[in-house]
């Protein structure tokens, strides 16, 4: 059981704001921020050499953090400043040509998309979009069938930025393994929201952030990448920590997957990033995931009865993103409605999913996104909120 008196104690800002923007960037807990405050003042007090050096046990544990939540080993970790630097750090190590085919879902969020259009340009790969089942899911038999031997590369995104969606990131790592084809999992929206667990998964390559649900800094992101792939898998950018200059003309890559990393980092927002990890672990994935659907189900069953709303998540068991619309508001009324009555929920342009957006004919979308620290009560304000918002 989560103590949720306690989690909001750690949380000031959710007694002042119903806080419902988890998909964006959650709340900080109070360990994070004082854990980056004392690297920040020891970093003035002895600058920032030094005060790494100091601290480099900690630093290190984030690596060992990261692979806890991940069911996996320090050395298939690399942090980065971003979720979108350690996908592109992955996909571009891959080794695409002409007719090589990409699968990916309807879905994918649109950093990973230019990418493949991009590579798509520059070498003659093939970009194939896996169809969606009749619930909005990635569709499994439509994937077997896809698969041929110039597939090189399966991608996609488990919990896409618009909506309640959850793919199924297993199943296909199951298809992908009986196949020998590298798959790169975006999970992002799902780290720190449900379970995450690369080796039941079977993917080879994962991206997130820590922003939005691990509940971390901005500026802080993580890859993981399987040690059979890393060996194979050379960094489209190096530097000397990436690969130690050992002769005039010489560099060797490291063996493990730092090697996607640069010298330089932000190590306030490391040791912040660590913190999350640990908050999380500690307060235990399990009954994170079971309040965030709980809260979510019970804000689209409270949408359902107002006039108006179209909710637009998809799959059949949605997670803790809620995307709707209201007919006759724009979306960034209805965002700016909610922030003047002390709820903060954001917003999903068509762009950032244009694929699945097109097919659906979405407009921006609303998109509240709870936690487990949110109450049903914050809930009920959204849908009181909602309900007297659109005349009856
Ligand atoms: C599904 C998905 N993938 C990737 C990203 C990019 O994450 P970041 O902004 O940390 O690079 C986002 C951000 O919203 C996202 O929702």
């Amino acid at each position: 059981m989560i103590d949720i008196d306690r989690i909001r104690a750690d949380t000031p800002a959710a007694s002042r704001l119903a806080y419902l923007h988890n998909a964006g960037a959650a709340l900080m807990p109070a360990p994070v921020v004082e854990t980056m405050k004392r690297h920040i003042d020891l970093e003035s007090e002895i600058g920032g050499y030094a005060a790494a050096d100091r601290e480099s046990a900690r630093l290190e544990a984030v690596y060992g953090s990261v692979a806890r939540l991940l069911n996996t080993a320090p050395d298939e970790i690399a942090l980065t400043e971003n979720a979108t630097v350690a996908w592109q750090m992955a996909f571009y190590a891959l080794p695409l040509r002409a007719g090589d085919r990409i699968l990916t879902a309807e879905a994918e969020y649109a950093a990973n998309y230019v990418a493949f259009l991009q590579v798509a340009k520059r070498t003659g790969a093939i970009i194939d979009i896996v169809p969606s089942n009749a619930s909005g899911e990635l569709d499994i038999h439509a994937l077997e069938r896809m698969i041929d031997q110039r597939v090189k590369l399966i991608a996609i995104t488990w919990v896409p930025t618009n909506g309640g969606l959850v793919n199924p990131a297993e199943a296909v790592g199951k298809i992908a393994r009986a196949h020998g084809i590298p798959y790169l999992l975006d999970a992002c929206q799902a780290v720190g929201q449900m379970e995450v667990d690369v080796e039941a998964i079977g993917c080879d390559m994962l991206s997130a952030t820590g922003r939005k649900f691990l509940r971390g800094p901005r500026g802080t992101g993580f890859l993981y990448v399987r040690r059979a792939l890393l060996q194979r898998l050379e960094p489209p950018m190096i530097d000397h920590f990436a690969a130690p200059w050992v002769a005039r003309d010489q560099y060797r890559l490291r063996d493990d997957a730092r090697r996607f990393e640069t010298w330089e980092n932000n190590y306030t927002a490391r040791l912040g990033l660590g913190a999350a990890v640990d908050y999380a672990l500690n307060v235990g994935i399990r009954p994170v995931e079971q309040r965030c659907r709980m809260l979510a189900d019970r804000l689209r069953s409270g949408l359902g009865s107002i006039r108006g709303v179209t909710i637009r998540d998809l799959g059949h068991a949605p997670g803790a993103i809620v995307s709707f619309t209201i007919k006759g508001y724009e979306a960034e009324a209805i965002v700016s409605s909610a922030a003047a009555a002390g709820i903060t929920i954001g917003a999903s342009d068509p762009s950032s999913t244009r694929i699945d957006a097109e097919m659906r004919s979405l407009p921006v979308v609303v998109r509240a996104s709870p936690h487990y620290y949110n109450t049903e009560a914050e809930i009920d304000r959204l849908i009181g909120l909602l309900t007297d918002l659109v005349p009856r």
